[in-house]
């Protein structure tokens, strides 16, 4: 090779080179396997090739782990290089010249480590109003009376936000940068029209969130006082979104790096701290809001499994479920515990101790057999009709991309609801096509939704995107994974798969799109083809948005909550709508 004089940009690189040749030199040599290689993963333990490499499409993708990406990512990786060294790996292996531009480092990470001291600095504040019990000594003795030791408290570096204004704000010294600081993480917020500042947790006890690492990203704080509003947060900032964001996750690196063999979901701060205090560590909460995709896809870099421990009122029971779908999205394998007499995990432990607790959470049910048999329930009280235990039913399992889990639960609802298999396929083969993965010997019982026929299809066919058409798509689908990944389309409309994989900041989504990539599917040549296909999937999404609404409308109709009579029209009118716009897609 003759050293290459060219200056190279960064999306260049991935063109110029050879992720095939840089694994088989520096790693282990590829087989050849369908249209693409097959090598050890060198991500996991891995006993017969699991990763798959497309020289084509410059990626790779394990099957078993979800590791995957472009040749940039993979060095990264493998070697634990930052970008800058990979760079230079890649300028020295393929011998060719990358210009000292492209080094430039992450420009946010200067204001990322700003936002952490700062939180840091304010928690170790609120630490310290908590702990002067002479001061004030009500709040200590509100965690005492929960069960909480100062032991557990300092632990988990637990706070107090003093019943003032300007704690904060005294803090801060009129120190300009600070001030910008502490205003864009939310911990003071100023008055419309007005100068000055105020502090945003007042006379509440401080619970600091953490990532993984430990650094902190925002604050929940619980008022102790007359104040209607039982929790609060931090607002979302450049390291906070509640979409993403667990809390618990710090307290992972107790497990001693153990994989536990299934993670719990809890409702509560307080559930996920008395856990951790009796030992159990595999525990996280969402912060007061319903599971997303992004926390699914955090969860499923933990475990296969979850226990969902939700409150047994309705509303727990109710929000229980409505985490089924993105957990299943990620092929997380869900489980339902309920804890008798509205105890939630917190109470219960104090009440009840360890050994319960745990006996109870092995015997914890699968959900969707729970879903099934509230659905019965509701079926045998006449609030609901058989087709729309059907309807329910499938819009939950429709995201079960394992097709041999899937076949179980039809045929568990058969049997349970005496309709037959043949009706409940019918209605499922309208939505979904199946990936033909034994041709290809590509280890995947995944199903493809038309949700990630139309992304594959702008993913791996250019032309085929039209800023027109993934506008359409983006207005049809819900938030989530496939949004995020259309406005990265949006942005890079002329990309390769291979960079825009480098465009994806989350590893739960990377994961995602690297596995969609490498999933089988004939997607035709012919570009008339590839518009019809987007069409039919886009009709699709559409019918089954209808068939959501109408749902949602008849369990409106059917509940024995009052409504009035003009609620009623408005709904029954909404419902034909909804029934016409349905036979115009059929
Ligand atoms: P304690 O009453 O302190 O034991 O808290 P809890 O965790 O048992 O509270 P609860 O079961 O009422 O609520 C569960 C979770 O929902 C809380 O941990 C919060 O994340 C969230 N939550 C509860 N109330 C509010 C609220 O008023 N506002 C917001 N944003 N979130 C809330
Ligand atoms: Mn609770």
């Amino acid at each position: 090779m003759s050293p290459n004089e060219q200056n190279l940009n960064k999306d260049d690189i991935l063109q110029k080179t050879s992720i095939k040749e840089y694994i088989d030199k520096n790693w282990s040599v590829s087989k050849k396997s369908g249209s693409g290689y097959k090598v050890l993963c060198p991500f996991h333990d891995d006993k017969s090739p699991s990763m798959h490499i497309s020289e084509d499409k410059g990626l790779y993708h394990c099957f078993v782990c979800k590791a995957g990406g472009n040749l940039v990512q993979f060095i990264k990786e493998f070697k634990n290089l930052t970008y800058p060294e990979t760079l230079e790996e890649i300028s020295n292996f393929f011998n060719i010249k990358i210009p000292k531009s492209n080094y430039k480092p992450n420009e946010d990470l200067g204001l990322q480590k700003k936002m952490y001291d700062f939180n840091n600095k304010v928690s170790q504040f609120f630490s310290r109003c908590l702990l002067d019990e002479e001061r004030n000594s009500k709040p200590m003795d509100y965690l005492k009376s929960r069960g909480f030791s100062r032991e557990d408290i300092e632990g988990n570096s637990l706070g107090f936000a003093p019943d003032s204004w300007d704690s904060i704000t005294s803090l801060l010294y009129k120190k300009k940068d600070a001030s910008s600081v502490a205003l864009s993480l939310g911990l003071i917020t100023k008055k419309e029209g007005q100068k000055s500042f105020y502090d945003f947790f007042r006379n509440r006890i401080i619970f600091p969130i953490k990532n993984r690492q430990g650094n902190i990203l925002a604050f929940a704080g619980r008022t102790i006082g007359k104040d209607k509003v039982k929790y609060i947060n931090s607002k979302e900032s450049e390291i906070f979104s509640k979409r993403r964001v667990l809390y618990g996750l710090n307290n992972f690196n107790k497990l001693n790096g153990k994989k536990p063999k299934y993670v719990f979901i809890v409702e509560g701060y307080t559930d996920v701290l008395m856990m951790n205090k009796y030992g159990l560590y595999n525990v996280v909460a969402t912060m007061g809001t319903s599971l997303t995709l992004e926390h699914a896809s955090e969860v499923k870099k933990i475990s296969n499994k979850v226990i969902l421990c939700y409150d047994s009122d309705t509303a727990g029971i109710d929000s229980s479920f409505k985490n089924i779908e993105p957990l299943y999205q990620f092929g997380i394998e869900i489980f339902s515990l309920r804890l008798d007499s509205g105890l939630d995990p917190c109470s219960y432990l104090e009440r009840h101790g360890r050994e319960k607790f745990i006996d109870l959470a092995k015997k914890s049910s699968s959900i969707i057999d729970e879903y099934m048999d509230y659905l019965k329930d509701k079926l045998i009280e006449k609030e609901i009709s058989i087709n729309e235990a059907l309807d329910s039913f499938v819009s939950k399992i429709r995201y079960v991309q394992d097709y041999i889990q899937r076949d179980k639960f039809i045929n568990k609802f058969a049997a349970s609801f005496s309709i037959s298999k043949v009706k409940i396929e019918s209605i499922i083969n309208k939505e979904f096509i199946r990936a033909d993965s034994p041709k290809q010997s590509i280890p995947t019982n995944r199903i493809l939704s038309p949700e990630d026929i139309i992304l594959k299809v702008f993913v791996e066919f250019p032309d085929s995107r039209d800023s027109k058409s993934i506008n359409k798509y983006i207005s049809i689908i819900s938030p989530g994974f496939y949004k995020e990944m259309s406005k990265i389309l949006l942005e890079n409309i002329e990309d390769e798969a291979s960079l825009i994989i480098g465009k994806i900041q989350d590893s739960g989504m990377n994961a995602m799109f690297s596995d969609l990539i490498f999933i089988p599917f004939d997607v035709p040549v012919e570009l008339s083809a590839r518009v019809k296909l987007i069409k039919d999937c886009i009709r699709k999404i559409e019918l089954n948005l209808i068939k959501d609404s109408k749902r949602l409308i008849n369990l409106k109709l059917s509940k024995d909550v009052q409504i009035s009579d003009e609620e009623e029209i408005e709904l029954l009118n909404d419902l034909k709508n909804l029934i016409e716009e349905e036979k115009a897609l059929t």
